[in-house]
């Protein structure tokens, strides 16, 4: 016998915890340590109500490694068919340059950084987002550009919203063209039912037939026809109505656009700049309006403002218009957006620039012209009279044997009403796409020379009266970075000015900045998953249903729900898809007077602004002195409603961090008045393994799977907000128009574009619980051990605002800056800026409670990078001392200057404290210093001053 170990043991098949976590055993026990308890059990006893507890292990298939996963997830992926898919609507083949695949999409450096709140890490990406907002503003024609919203469908559904708000018609009623993609006409009648308008969906000559607010038009249009809108749009604006036109990107590098045409709002997809079709997503939308309607605008927009040097410096701009401010009266809900995708889209722009774009449409345009003109040779009807890139052809008895034929290229053709079809082609067309397709369309012996055509001319499918003139993308940085190494260090530039997980702990309360692991992402580029389109016929997404049913089962056994809609693409449209099945589930049972929503004043500001898009009516109830909901407040607002109370939406643990005791019985409150109950499932990191959102009450929650399930947050997006619900809701989740989706009552509208929201993304989510299992626990208590060890750390200097039982908090805490900043004048913002010194990013600065802050660790984060933090934390709090002992002035400190620029040190150093106490404060930031690449940012400034395109080069320089 040896006393080597056996192979049993040597085989390590929870190995990927041990990655997934940051302390280990022995970090775990010091800090427990600290924590005055003796095990991890002992602290999660003394931290979740026992009332809420699981008390079983979930039931989930045991861990896989991460090769393991990886293999199985591949044999799924396999089953999903790779077919060239002409069949448009909205999604198109596309060449991702793989210079921007490696080093942005596959990058942490990009794919882990957070939505760009804080300005002064953030330059590089807000940068590229203001180049998208450029190419926008080009292509679109309009003044003014928001940064990246969800899909198309609901950027049209956005843009229905804004007209009505600015729009001087007292109509009720917003027209779309029935020629719209069907996806746009689902969820734009899902939104106007929720806003209570009317929505028309006709014909284009019934355009005149009564008021209206506003009109969706698409150019060009579902069928690929090229329409001038010039006439339809006078008559909009004749009756005070707004002209909202969806467009195809790509095919504006030829056509006049809309905005020249007198579009308000031009929208659309910019997935075929270089983003795969992915099965639906993720993808941004582009948003383009009239400057006068900049304050109505939904979404993020960047803005040009400068920093405490005079030097430019980029912003998010405008957002008191936002939910997070302006919470029910919001413009729109929008959160998570689609970052990570716009920029890929706006990079794309960059490589190629506005010649190498032009020819890219050109050659679609081409080569849809050839494929027309030979079969218009052969006799074949088209029903578009013009195009771009798709034709609709009338085949009539033909259509089966010419679908067959199609099959057997491995070819997907749009299948219209009986007799028609549709082919749309792309970038990754060729020669022999429009060979094969001839061949498909007429027979092989159609006799027909394509290089020759091609040489004898063809006629252009545009009108001639639609051919673009103007100028776009004449900007420099459009015009520079065309060879690879340069457009690689362009990149590198951009990403170096920005802080990401790569670098350091993003410590965002509500926000879950945990380990995107490797194995996680890789699957993601996989074509399997990648180059499907979402409409391609169920039997060559085998793959994909397979990942995605047993996705569905597992996030069913973590969260107790019966069932999952997987459509929305980012929490707050799990919200909006939520409380839509609750309105629907009231009404079915003539229940209809239901509006009345509940919501603690604690929330976030998404959650108003989604009730506010059912119309529902928000009563806010208070919080106690501890954070908690007030019962008593609660019971009378929940009487108060009677028979008009819908649901309350309530975040479990608290956004305030704590596990409120009394939460099971808040939702029998809601219950007994016969409201149904909304979980917002930010925080379920604090619940996953140990609590279960529908044990506790909760009717429906939707889960951020890009926080507690590893999708990272792209810079700002991609998200995916799936819900759960209990089955009585199941029937009135989201349908779909075009693809049938099991489990809604059929007929059902869709909230997003695609059928499983941004599909492609799934895999990450898939990866993370398959390599976990049931160890999923071991995360969330990792998690609460983490924020509870900081919390204990931290909590002398800085007083922790709220805590649970036996004095713990949940997953997060908020420090209390107020009585500091009374006190010296510091700030929870000079705080936060001062981080950035120490290389760290900020936390969640003043939400839910101005003056605060808020620390979210996660499970991921080791003893050693929370021991550096709370390290830096305590320098800053010994350096507000320091202003408190009147050592340093109020205003001219280490604080109030921070974030510490090279220019500051390279200029003359005048300050009451040395250049190294500035910027290398610390043991780490003098061996890793990350420099941020302007000072800190003038808000006010850049919003009196908005300017929200690409600035001359020349700002950029130092005077
Ligand atoms: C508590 C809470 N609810 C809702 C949301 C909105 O989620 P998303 O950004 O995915 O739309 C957030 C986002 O941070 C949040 O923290």
């Amino acid at each position: 016998m040896s006393d080597l170990p056996s192979l049993a043991q040597l085989q390590q098949h929870d190995r990927f915890l041990a990655r997934h976590l940051g302390p280990d055993a022995a970090e775990q026990q010091a800090m427990l340590e600290v924590l005055g308890v003796a095990s991890r059990d002992e602290l999660i006893d003394q931290t979740v109500p026992p009332a809420i507890r699981l008390r079983q292990p979930l039931a989930l298939p045991a861990a896989l490694d991460e090769q393991q996963a990886l293999a199985r997830l591949k044999q799924h992926a396999q089953r999903n068919e790779q077919w060239t898919s002409l069949i448009g609507m909205g999604y198109h083949g596309t060449v991702t340059p793989t210079v921007i695949l490696r080093n942005v999409l596959e990058n942490p450096g990009w794919y882990t950084a957070y939505t760009p709140y804080q300005p002064e890490i953030s330059q590089g990406r807000l940068e590229s987002l203001l180049n998208y907002q450029q190419l926008t503003i080009d292509l679109a024609g309009l003044d003014l550009a928001s940064a990246s919203l969800l899909d198309e469908a609901t950027a049209a559904a956005e843009a229905m919203a804004l007209a009505r708000r600015v729009a001087k018609s007292s109509s009720n009623t917003f027209f779309a063209d029935e020629n719209c993609h069907p996806q746009t006409l689902s969820v734009l009648r899902t939104r106007a039912e929720a806003f209570g308008f009317e929505l028309i969906v006709s014909s284009l000559e019934n355009l005149a037939a009564q008021p209206v607010f506003g009109a969706l038009l698409q150019y060009p249009d579902t069928h690929g026809e090229v329409r001038d809108l010039r006439p339809l749009i006078e008559q909009l604006h004749a009756q005070n109505a707004l002209a909202c036109v969806a467009a195809d990107l790509l095919s504006l590098l030829l056509l006049t656009p809309p905005g020249e045409l007198g579009a308000d709002v031009v929208l659309g997809s910019s997935q075929r700049f270089g983003v795969p079709m992915g099965f639906g997503g993720p993808h941004a939308a582009f948003f383009a309006t009239r400057d006068a309607y900049k304050r109505a605008m939904p979404g993020r927009i960047i803005g040009v403002s400068k920093d405490a040097r005079g030097n430019t410096a980029l912003r998010m701009a405008l957002q008191t218009r936002e939910q997070h401010i302006r919470r029910e009266k919001a413009n729109s809900n929008i959160c998570t957006s689609q970052v990570l995708l716009a920029n890929i889209a706006s990079l794309y722009a960059v490589y190629h620039g506005p010649q190498g774009l032009k020819r890219i449409a050109q050659r679609v345009h081409r080569l849809t012209c050839l494929l027309a003109a030979a079969l218009e040779a052969k006799g074949m009807v088209r029903l578009n009279r013009h195009f771009f890139d798709t034709l609709t052809l009338e085949v009539g008895g033909a259509q089966t044997a010419i679908i067959e034929a199609a099959k057997a290229a491995r070819i997907n053709l749009r299948i219209l009403g009986r007799g028609k079809l549709g082919v749309s082609l792309d970038e990754a067309c060729s020669l022999d796409t429009v060979a094969q397709l001839l061949a498909i369309f007429v027979g092989a012996d159609h006799g027909i020379d394509l290089a020759e055509l091609d040489a004898a001319g063809v006629a252009s499918g545009i009108p001639a009266q639609l051919t673009r003139t103007s100028a776009y993308l004449t900007h420099p940085v459009f015009n520079t970075h065309h060879s690879e190494t340069e457009m690689l260090r362009y990149m590198k530039q951009l990403e170096n000015k920005d802080l990401a997980l790569n670098q350091a702990m993003i410590p965002l309360g509500s926000c879950t900045m945990k380990l995107n692991a490797t194995s996680e992402m890789i699957p993601i580029t996989w074509p399997e998953f990648a180059s499907l389109h979402p409409f391609v016929p169920a039997e060559q997404a085998q793959g994909y249903k397979a990942m995605i049913d047993e996705l569905e089962d597992w996030l069913c056994v973590i969260t107790g729900f019966d069932a999952i809609c997987m459509q929305p693409n980012s929490g707050a449209q799990g919200e909006y898809a939520g409380l839509l099945a609750i309105r629907k589930y009231h009404q079915s049972r003539g229940d209809a007077q239901r509006d009345i929503c509940l919501i603690p004043a604690s929330a976030h500001g998404t959650n108003p602004a989604t009730a506010q898009m059912t119309s529902m009516q928000v009563v806010i109830v208070d919080c106690d002195k501890d954070g908690n909901v007030d019962l008593g407040d609660l019971k009378l607002k929940a009487a108060a409603a009677g028979d008009r109370l819908s649901c309350l939406m309530i975040t479990y643990p608290s956004t305030h961090g704590v596990y409120e005791e009394g939460v099971r019985e808040i939702c029998e409150v809601v219950h007994a008045h016969g409201g149904q109950v909304y979980m917002d499932g930010a925080n379920l990191n604090a619940q996953v393994g140990l609590a279960r959102p529908a044990d506790i009450g909760a009717d429906v929650s939707h889960m951020n799977l890009h926080k507690t399930f590893c999708i990272p947050h792209g810079g700002g997006g991609p998200g995916m907000g799936p819900i759960g619900v209990k089955a009585h809701l199941a029937p009135f989740v989201a349908g779909h128009p075009v693809v049938e989706l099991q489990g809604p009552n059929p007929g059902n509208d869709a909230v997003s574009a695609a059928p499983w929201g941004s599909a492609s993304i799934l895999p990450i989510s898939w990866m993370y619980i398959a390599m976990m299992g049931p160890q999923l626990q071991d995360a969330t208590e990792v998690a609460i051990l983490n924020a509870n060890y900081l919390a204990q750390r931290l909590g002398e200097a800085y007083p922790v605002l709220y805590s649970g039982r036996n004095g713990r908090v949940a997953h997060e805490c908020i420090l209390d800056l107020r009585p500091l900043k009374a006190a010296t004048g510091i700030s929870e913002e000079d705080v936060a800026k001062r981080l950035i010194d120490y290389g760290f990013h900020a936390p969640t600065m003043s939400f839910p409670v101005p003056g605060t802050l808020m620390i979210e660790p996660t499970e991921s984060e080791s003893k050693a990078e929370l021991d550096r933090f709370i390290e830096a934390m305590l320098c800053i709090r010994a350096e507000i001392e320091r202003v408190q002992s009147g050592d340093w002035p109020e205003e001219n400190n280490p604080l109030k200057h921070a974030p510490h620029t090279l220019a500051d040190v390279t200029g003359v150093w005048e300050r009451p404290y040395p250049i190294s106490q500035a910027v290398t404060p610390s043991a780490h930031s003098r061996a890793h210093k990350y420099w941020p690449a302007v000072n800190r940012v003038d808000n006010v400034f850049g919003d009196r001053n908005l300017f929200c395109a690409c600035v001359p080069v020349e700002d950029y320089r130092e005077d």
